[in-house]
Order: C-alpha cells, then structure tokens, then sequence
C-alpha cells in the first residue's frame, strides 16, 4: 500500500509519517543521472548515492577508496535528475572517523555543492560527535549500522553481524544511541531478521534493512545488484529483478555483429 505516492516531495518528516501508518519505505541506490531519472520515476522513496559506487562504479574491491570529491560529483549528477526522493549521500571513510570538525567540513561539502538533501555514515558510539556536530548544522543524519563495508579489514569478512548476544546487545546500544543523537533513521545491513525487528520496534525512527529481514520499515538494495548487472555478488538476501548482465551483453553482441556484417547503418540510418 502507498499512501504517500501523491506526495511532491519526500522528506525526513515524510518517511517518520510512512513509520507511523506502516507503510514500507523504498529505497535504492544510484550514482548518475541518467539511472537516478528513472529511480526516482519509479517513485524510489529514497535515493542513495552510496560509497558503494566505489565497487560497482569505479571497480575497487571495497568502498575504502573514493573520495569526497569523487562523492560530490556522483551526488550532483543524482541531485539535477530527481523531482521526488530524498537523496542521501554517503560520507566516504576517512572524512568523519575520528575528528567530528572534519566530519561536519565534509557533510557541508556535499550538502553545498551537491546540493544533497541528508548523509549517512557507518558506526555507533564510535561517530556520536561527528554525528552531533553535523546536526549542530541542520543537516540530517542516516545512521548505518550491523555490518558497515567501511571496517571491512577490522572485521576480515562479510558474514552476518550480531548473531552472538553481546554483539546483539551492543548493537541495540548503538542504534538507540543513535536515534537520541538526533538521527533521522537508521539503516540496518546484514544481522538475523529477529533482531532487526526488534531494534524496529524499539525505535521511533525508520529503520531500513538490507540483508535484515521483513521487520523493518523499509528496504534498500544496491541497484547494480537487485538489477543483475553484477554477477559476481549473490548474498542470500538479495533479490535479482532482472538480469541486465545477459540483456547489455546480448545487444553488445549484436551490435558487433552488425557492424561487422555491414548491416548497421542500414539506408533509413543515416543523412
Ligand atoms: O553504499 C551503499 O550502497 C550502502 C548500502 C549497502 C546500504 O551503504
């Protein structure tokens, strides 16, 4: 059901509404304008520009290595093709770890030149300052814990976060942590279904899972993944909506062989 869908604009007050009247928030990524149009046709709730773009757009093996410039310009192109969503922007690792004034000169950054709407950054207790700074500013904050990419090398793998009890606990501390802080919602990647639902109920904010099971207030997916395009990642929790992988490939394909046989550019196909 999408009692929201005449809305003109989704914002962080829209998405607390779509808590309260239970209805799922959707969510997906993008990182160029072109894809961000038809996301946001498609009535996308919220648009992600995530540091992910650092895997499927730049081909790095982890999202360590793009940068806040290479952030703002993903951002930007999303921000000139979107009329509805609310887009959120990652802050990329090493802008907001460990020093809150460098976190808030960044989160500034990409709400001035991109023009972005809200940030998102990984980890609890840990960013609480960085947190409240960029608050202190009047920009919205996304929270994202359970498995964060970012501390990828601290944790050595990607296995399901906080199936131990402590673990779970700590996480529960966190993200209530961060809903006092000021958080607008948070996104919850890759921990058992039970607990996500659990910390859904506990929380007056959004919550949104990825790999969290159906307790929460909404879904993200990377839209690399969920369209096919990638091939190499299939965690069990992501759904495949297409398979845009074989479909790019096949008119590849053709196109070769067209050109090759001399049939493209046929008569009506040229001046
Ligand atoms: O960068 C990203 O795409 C993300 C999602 C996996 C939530 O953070």
């Amino acid at each position: 059901m999408s009692l929201h869908k005449d809305i003109k604009r989704v914002t962080t007050h829209v998405l607390q509404e779509m808590k309260s009247q239970n209805e799922k928030i959707s969510m997906l990524t993008a990182y160029d304008f072109s894809i961000a149009k038809i996301v946001d046709q498609a009535g996308i709730d919220v648009i992600l520009v995530g540091d992910s773009a650092s895997n499927v757009m730049a081909g790095h093996e982890t999202t360590l290595p793009i940068t806040l410039d290479q952030m703002i310009y993903h951002a930007a192109s999303v921000i000139r093709a979107i009329n509805r969503s609310l887009v959120v922007v990652d802050l990329p690792f090493g802008n907001y770890q460990g020093d809150s004034r460098e976190a808030l000169r960044s989160a500034i950054r990409i709400m001035k030149e991109a023009e972005a709407h809200a940030v998102k950054l990984e980890g609890g207790r840990q960013v609480v300052e960085s947190v409240e700074r960029i608050l202190s500013a009047g920009i919205p904050v996304m929270g994202h814990l359970g498995l964060t990419p970012q501390s990828i090398y601290k944790f050595g793998t990607y296995t399901v976060r906080a199936r131990e009890e402590e673990e779970a606990n700590a996480l529960i501390e966190d993200a209530l942590l961060l809903q006092k802080t000021g958080c607008f919602a948070i996104i919850l990647e890759k921990i058992p279904a039970k607990l996500a639902s659990l910390i859904a109920e506990k929380l007056d904010i959004p919550v949104i899972g990825i790999g969290a099971g159906g307790g929460v207030d909404g879904q993200v997916l990377v839209l690399h993944d969920m369209l096919g395009i990638t091939q190499e990642f299939s965690p069990r929790f992501l759904r495949r909506y297409h398979n845009l992988h074989q479909e790019i490939y096949n008119a590849c394909s053709s196109f070769k062989k067209d050109v090759k046989s001399e049939d493209f550019p046929n008569s009506k196909e040229q001046y």
